[in-house]
């Protein structure tokens, strides 16, 4: 006998067809046999694996207090920036995740480094800049992260290849990594670090404009001019913002 197997959304009367409860999240398989006849089968996997990403978020955040929000912000980001390049469905689920996970190498940065108030020493920077490897090794010991795990080792490479760790330059640094590299550096100028005060989401424009296609790929850099308004809409009254 063969079958047709078709991933279906989770909504409505679909419930009534097994135990679920709603408001549960994943994905129902529906399993179409020769003759029409259908059941459906619960993927748990995909639940899990949301709760695993937030755990792991979580275990940084709780090592870092600036992480936390951090994470969150870029991933949102990120998101917004994917959607107006045109990426959907999976694709843009995982620049958004790896958005989520982008610093996790972090977890691997001695703390007196990580929360050093004054100049780090060029011995300090060295170890700091080890996290988007650190967190490539963390993430790709799970085949199914593979490609998040590659986003995450990107995110600090510069379009004009004079960033780290490999230098990748231009188109050869997965767009995900650059759409993340932009959100990343976004949030860190609008946010209070210990040697310097937020910039405002105007001064940070003028820094991201100086930096189109030196630190950040132009055509990322225009997609991010759109958002601009509903972004500083959205963060500018934060604290330290
Ligand atoms: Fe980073
Ligand atoms: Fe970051």
């Amino acid at each position: 006998m063969s079958f047709n197997i078709e991933e279906v959304e989770l909504e409505g009367d679909l419930l009534t067809l097994s135990t679920l409860k709603p408001g549960t999240r994943g994905k129902v398989t529906r399993i179409v046999a020769q003759g029409g006849k259908s059941m459906f089968t619960w993927g748990l996997c995909s639940d899990i694996y949301h709760d695993i990403i937030e755990c792991l978020t979580a275990a940084l955040e709780a090592r870092d207090p600036y992480s936390k929000e951090h994470s969150s912000r870029v991933a949102d980001m990120a998101y917004d920036l994917g959607r107006r390049l045109g990426l959907r469905g999976k694709e843009l689920e995982k620049v958004h995740i790896a958005a989520h996970l982008h610093d996790i190498g972090k977890i691997g940065v001695p703390d007196q480094i990580l929360q050093k108030p004054g100049k780090l020493l060029p011995h300090e920077w060295a170890a700091i800049r080890r996290h988007p490897e650190i967190g490539y090794n963390i993430l790709s010991r799970s085949r199914r992260l593979e490609d998040i795990a590659l986003l995450v080792l990107y995110h600090h490479e510069r379009w004009d290849g004079k960033g780290y760790p490999k230098g990748l330059k231009g188109e050869a640094i997965p767009l995900g990594a650059r759409i993340i590299g932009l959100c990343d550096a976004i949030d860190a100028m609008t946010s209070d670090r210990p040697y310097r005060p937020a910039l405002s989401w105007r001064q940070c424009w003028e820094e991201v404009e100086a930096n189109k296609a030196l630190q950040f790929d132009a055509v990322v850099v225009e997609a991010a001019e759109a958002l601009w308004p509903v972004w500083e809409k959205r963060w500018s009254s934060r604290k330290g913002a």
